[in-house]
């Protein structure tokens, strides 16, 4: 069964960039320091190694996700689903659509920061196969800890064998 039936994926553009630095600040920032401003996600669009998703429905914007891809691996700056479109597959379908496209550039493994004390996003990335790698103390503006989480894409033995 299709569980996002009327889910687009597709790039963010410059005029969503408000839209998108609130979500930031609600979804995924509550009780630190505002640091996703408009400003960074328009820099963010417009990067050529980096990438501004959303998820959107027959409603609005239902989610975004923001990531870096470097020359070996991608980091997932951020991702979120409003909070009245959570269970239904669309952090999935971001994530997804993010893993393909950089395991099609070559890019070995993905690796993002999670609050520690997030219990939801930390179930919802381990069963996308991410691990959990570190714990980072103060990671968040010196309050909070964060956990790293690391997704393979490309076996570590084999990655090994390509030239640097
Ligand atoms: C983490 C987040 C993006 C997940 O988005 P979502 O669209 O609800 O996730 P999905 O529907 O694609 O979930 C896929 C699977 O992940 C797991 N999962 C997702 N949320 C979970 C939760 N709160 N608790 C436990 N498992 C969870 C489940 O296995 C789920 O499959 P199921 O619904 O069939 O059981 C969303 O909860 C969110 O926006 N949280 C606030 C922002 C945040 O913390 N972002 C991450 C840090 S940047």
């Amino acid at each position: 069964m299709n569980r996002t039936p009327a889910i687009e994926i597709r790039y963010g553009r410059i005029d969503e960039a408000d839209e998108l630095a609130a979500m930031s600040r609600e979804l995924i920032e509550k009780g630190l320091r505002w640091t996703w401003k408009p400003p960074r996600i328009v820099t963010m669009m417009r990067h050529p190694d980096s990438v501004v998703l959303v998820a959107q429905t027959r409603l609005g914007i239902a989610g975004f996700a923001i990531m870096e891809f470097h020359d070996r691996h991608g980091h997932l700056n951020l991702l979120a689903v409003a909070d009245a479109r959570r269970r239904e597959g669309i952090g999935a379908a971001l994530l997804a659509w993010l893993e393909k496209s950089a395991h099609v550039a070559g890019i070995e493994q993905i690796t993002l920061e999670v609050r520690r004390d997030n219990d939801g996003a930390r179930a919802f990335y381990r069963s996308r196969g991410y691990d959990e790698v570190a714990v980072l103390p103060g990671y968040y503006q010196g309050r909070e800890h964060a956990m790293r989480m690391v997704h393979q894409l490309i076996e570590p033995d084999l990655a090994r064998q390509r030239p640097a």
